[in-house]
């Protein structure tokens, strides 16, 4: 199988950790007897400073002619007075309406191996294991219109949506959930907002559509609680754009790192792939990174842009086995009492490759 693969490696620890990732699935390829080309596109802070815009168009159209598109992270504290539409980020928020994916999937879930390194007792998280469907074109995020003007000390945005943008990645959401537990909660604050009014009752009409669904809906304030207090009783959750980008963060509790967490951006005309934490530029170039969500995203390339599922799970469990091994970057020992190995971001990446290549050489045979 083929596939050509565009990488913006963005800010931060970005290059860091998508290299690791290019590293575990070039093995992939070379093992399965795929080929897989890789090539390279400015995004974010590096962009505005080499080429004066955070989005160059020669990224968007490398985007456009690729299978899938693998992201880094973005942002920098040097950008942080510039407006909106001037920062590292709005290159990224360019790229995903560039692209048109518009469900967000972020899996969260509970290692046992890290269980210790999450706040919440092991009890509580055990077995958590949760698909959060972010809409990622919609809302806050994209809605006009928005504006600070400064003279009359205002600012607005817009949080709006229409139930066909609704419908759509609510039809995901439920089609992925007829292939897990068949549970889906919907999360919005229909209790004050119109939008979410529409929301819900478009999530209604949808899941007629699918009746062995069981659908719940759940105010945000009060999700943001269940998620730590019961995270094992969801399945799919499926949420509007800002209540998932807070949500999706707060559930990397449930994990121990929020450098542990993939994701995967469908529907589009190019799928997007971004691990869920940002460009972390304090631990930048020290080898420090811990590059596991992105290297997990690797695999959802695999699974979701190239049907390779036996080559994305070899990924997954060399993941768990490499944690089993007491194997950690030094995100996941803050607190070392069982005394793991810790490793540097490279590291990492070599034993996971290793780790990889002997799952596949072994099922081969
Ligand atoms: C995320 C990030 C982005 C977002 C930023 C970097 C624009 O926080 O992917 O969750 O808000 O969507
Ligand atoms: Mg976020």
């Amino acid at each position: 199988m083929k596939l050509k693969i565009l990488v913006v490696a963005g800010d931060g620890i970005g290059p860091e950790v998508t290299g690791e990732s290019v590293a575990v699935l070039k093995e992939a390829a070379a093992l399965g007897g795929h080929e897989f080309t890789f090539s390279e596109r400015r995004i974010g802070g590096v962009a505005i400073v080499q080429d004066g815009t955070p989005l160059p168009a020669a990224t968007v159209e490398a985007a456009l002619a690729a299978d899938a598109v693998l992201l880094g992270a973005v942002g920098g504290n040097e950008f942080n007075s510039l407006p909106p539409d001037k920062r590292p980020e709005a290159g990224l928020l360019g790229l995903r309406s560039a692209l048109g994916g518009f469900a967000n999937l972020r899996p969260a879930f509970a290692f046992k191996e890290l269980a210790v390194n999450s706040p919440l007792r092991p009890e509580v998280i055990d077995g958590a294991d949760i698909l959060f469907v972010r809409e990622l074109l919609g809302g806050l995020y994209f809605g006009q219109p928005r504006e600070w003007n400064r003279a009359a000390g205002e600012a607005w945005n817009t949080m709006r949506y229409t139930k066909d943008e609704v419908a759509r990645v609510a039809r995901v959401a439920f089609q992925l959930a007829m292939k897990r537990r068949k549970k889906l909660t919907s999360v919005d604050k229909a209790n004050v907002l119109e939008v979410s009014q529409l929301w819900r009752a478009t999530v209604n009409e949808v899941a007629a559509e699918f009746p062995g669904v069981a659908v719940e809906h759940q105010y945000v304030d009060a999700m943001s609680m269940h998620l730590m207090n019961r995270p094992r009783d969801f399945d799919v959750v499926l949420t509007e754009n800002l209540f998932g980008d807070i949500l999706t963060d707060e559930s990397a509790v449930i994990t121990g790192s929020l450098g542990m967490l993939p994701s995967a951006t469908l529907g589009g005309k190019v799928n997007l792939y971004e691990p869920v934490h940002g460009s972390a530029p304090d631990i930048a170039g020290k080898g420090l990174a811990n590059p596991l969500g992105a290297i997990l995203t690797g695999a959802l390339i695999l699974r979701h842009s190239a049907g390779l599922e036996a080559e994305a799970a070899a990924i997954e469990t060399a993941v768990r086995k490499v944690l089993e091994q007491g194997f950690r970057t030094p995100d996941l020992a803050r607190s070392n009492p069982q005394g793991y190995t810790v490793l540097s971001t490279r590291e990492m990446g070599a034993r996971v490759r290793e780790t990889v290549k002997s799952q596949l050489l072994a099922a081969s045979v």
